[in-house]
């Protein structure tokens, strides 16, 4: 199951590539702007952070198919390496998708709200197939059984795309969409901070250290056989 940085944020993906088994980095018009910086170049160091083995998500902004295959065929001659080009499920964006994935380009349909709409992106042969999770509830949907029933369609018909879940504003919507089966999920880095932040395992590990200090002092556990017992 993939795991994936949802921003653009050079210090943020920078620690989180550091610390986390992170597959990749997801990123939208609305993601780039607010980094106020150079289009081409953000992506450039946003690579330059994550090497050239995780993906880069990188979306077109244009609403016509032949417009979007041109703009997904400028990010390609630009930025090198493991990228995936999102296009929104829109009509135009389906017809780009099919296009861009007979030639080969890995695709990513975005701002999914419903199963069929899920359907025609894969049979489309985008790569990905991206649910948006919060916008879903914040529109009265039910975004686990959206994830869920595209993961359905795509299992039972054999479909080569994967579902990666988007839009999360709490960690509760990523264990549900974890849980019912979706193959990634794209974060953005404070809710995945939220992830290992437990009172219960810093205790524990507060109580380690001082039962370990009371019987050995300062000495760690490689110095620990030069302890005389
Ligand atoms: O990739 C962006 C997608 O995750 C949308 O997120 O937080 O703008 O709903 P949000």
């Amino acid at each position: 199951m993939q795991l994936i940085i949802d921003s653009a944020n050079l210090n943020d993906i920078r620690e989180l590539v550091e610390y986390y088994p992170i597959d990749g980095v997801t990123t939208n018009p609305s993601i780039i702007v607010k980094e106020k910086k150079n289009f081409l170049l953000l992506l450039e160091e946003i690579r330059e952070v994550i090497g050239c083995n995780r993906e880069l998500f990188i979306q077109t902004l244009a609403v016509n198919a032949e417009e979007i295959v041109k703009e997904a065929n400028y990010i390609r001659e630009n930025i090198l390496d493991k990228l995936v080009i999102k296009v929104p499920a829109t009509k135009e964006g389906i017809k780009a998708i099919k296009a861009l994935s007979e030639s080969g380009v890995r695709t990513m349909a975005t701002a999914i709200y419903t199963p069929l709409q899920g359907y025609l992106a894969a049979k489309a042969g985008a790569t990905y197939v991206t649910p948006y999770v919060n916008r879903i509830e914040n529109l009265d949907g039910n975004a686990v059984n959206v994830v869920k029933e595209i993961v359905e369609i795509i299992e039972k018909h054999h479909f080569n795309s994967k579902v990666l879940a988007a839009s999360f504003k709490s960690v509760q919507q990523v264990h549900d969409v974890c849980l019912i089966g979706a193959h990634g999920v794209t974060v953005p880095p404070d809710i995945l901070r939220l992830f290992l932040s437990h009172r219960a395992t810093e205790a524990n590990v507060k109580v380690f250290i001082e039962e370990w200090q009371t019987a050995y002092g300062e000495k760690s556990i490689i110095d620990a056989n030069k302890i005389k017992i």
